[in-house]
């Protein structure tokens, strides 16, 4: 009798082996404990953890969420207990996890990232950093760091300087040529990119005359920003030569695979695990049958595989109409 091997699902980001290419988004999956009643952790990728900063912070004022048509606005405001409280009472939870464990980092200045890159990495508890540089820079006028290439590069090159451990810089959406700030992070050292975060958006409740959000303005995820999201990680792509975590409204294996194919070497899942955290598995299963529907022996296979020329892709002079 054959046995017909199951098609590949490891991948490699920078230092990190991930034996499914599937992360659980920050903000969204706890530090993966929360979920383990409900799904198989040894299943998923990665858990990318809330982003931490240098001292404690108690978040936005509420309403901090709102449900939009295909998808949510969020204005969080980085609530979290600050790095001291998080090294002395909740890393080590995270040592037994059967799957990867991603610490995140938020600051408000180059040397904030620094300092709690090197502390968080310097445990072994943790696998790998991310960068969130969504967070506005206190010295430049409350300029994102994320929005900036001079800025980008100063935030990465001090993290890097602290830590040999994976560093992946998720970079904004909010922006105009992301590109260049792909290009900037991995000329500063990134081993790899999460692509993208939140877009910025707003609601305004028509009775009341007032925004939704308690910090008036929040981001926006899920479905809604799917396209934005494939199109930022085709043109990062095609920009840098380290690997790409493709995240922003992933709620289905099709929607997954146009990730892969626009370039992404590995996807991250957010929002959807807030309606059904049985999702990052379904996926996982998905890409299996996707594969193995193909004869193809490894998801690596189809990474980029959509990506097409310049020339291709930019025949027109302008994308409406
Ligand atoms: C409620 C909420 C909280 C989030 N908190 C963080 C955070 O602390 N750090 C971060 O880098 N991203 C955060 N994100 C962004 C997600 O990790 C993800 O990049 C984004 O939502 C896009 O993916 P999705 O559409 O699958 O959710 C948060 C998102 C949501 C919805």
């Amino acid at each position: 009798m054959v046995t017909r091997m199951q098609p590949d699902l490891s991948v490699r980001i920078g230092k990190l082996d991930l034996a499914y290419p599937t992360l659980m988004g920050s903000g969204c999956y706890g530090s993966g404990a929360e979920f383990e009643p409900f799904v198989d952790l040894a299943r998923i990728g990665g858990v990318v953890l809330k982003s931490v900063t240098r001292a404690p912070r108690l978040g936005n004022p509420t309403p901090r969420l709102v449900h939009t048509p295909a998808g949510m606005l969020n204005a969080i405001g980085l609530q979290n207990p600050g790095i001291a409280w998080y090294l002395a009472h909740d890393v080590a939870k995270f040592a037994s996890r059967p799957c990867k464990v991603i610490g995140s980092v938020a600051g408000f200045s180059v040397d904030d990232y620094a300092v709690v890159c090197e502390q968080l990495a310097a445990r072994d508890e943790i696998h790998a950093i991310e960068l969130n540089i969504s967070c506005p820079n206190v010295a430049s006028e409350g300029e994102t760091f994320a929005c900036d290439p001079r800025l980008t590069a100063r935030v990465v090159r001090a993290a890097r300087a602290t830590t040999g451990k994976t560093l992946i810089v998720k970079l904004s959406p909010n922006v105009t040529d992301i590109a260049a700030i792909a290009r900037e992070a991995e000329a500063a050292g990134a081993d790899a990119l999460a692509v993208v975060n939140t877009v910025r958006g707003m609601a305004i409740d028509v009775d009341a005359w007032h925004p939704r959000l308690g910090n008036v303005t929040g981001g926006l995820s899920g479905p809604a920003i799917r396209p934005i999201a494939v199109l930022a990680v085709y043109e990062v792509a095609r920009a840098v030569k380290i690997p790409i975590v493709g995240q922003g409204g992933i709620e289905t294996v099709t929607d997954a695979l146009e990730f892969f194919l626009a370039g992404a070497s590995a996807i991250s899942i957010g929002t959807a695990n807030f309606t059904d955290p049985r999702v990052p598995e379904t996926i996982v299963d998905g890409l299996s049958e996707y594969l193995a529907r193909r004869k193809l022996a490894s998801i690596r296979d189809i990474v980029g595989r959509a990506n097409l020329g310049f020339a291709n892709a930019y025949q027109f002079e302008g994308d409406e109409g």
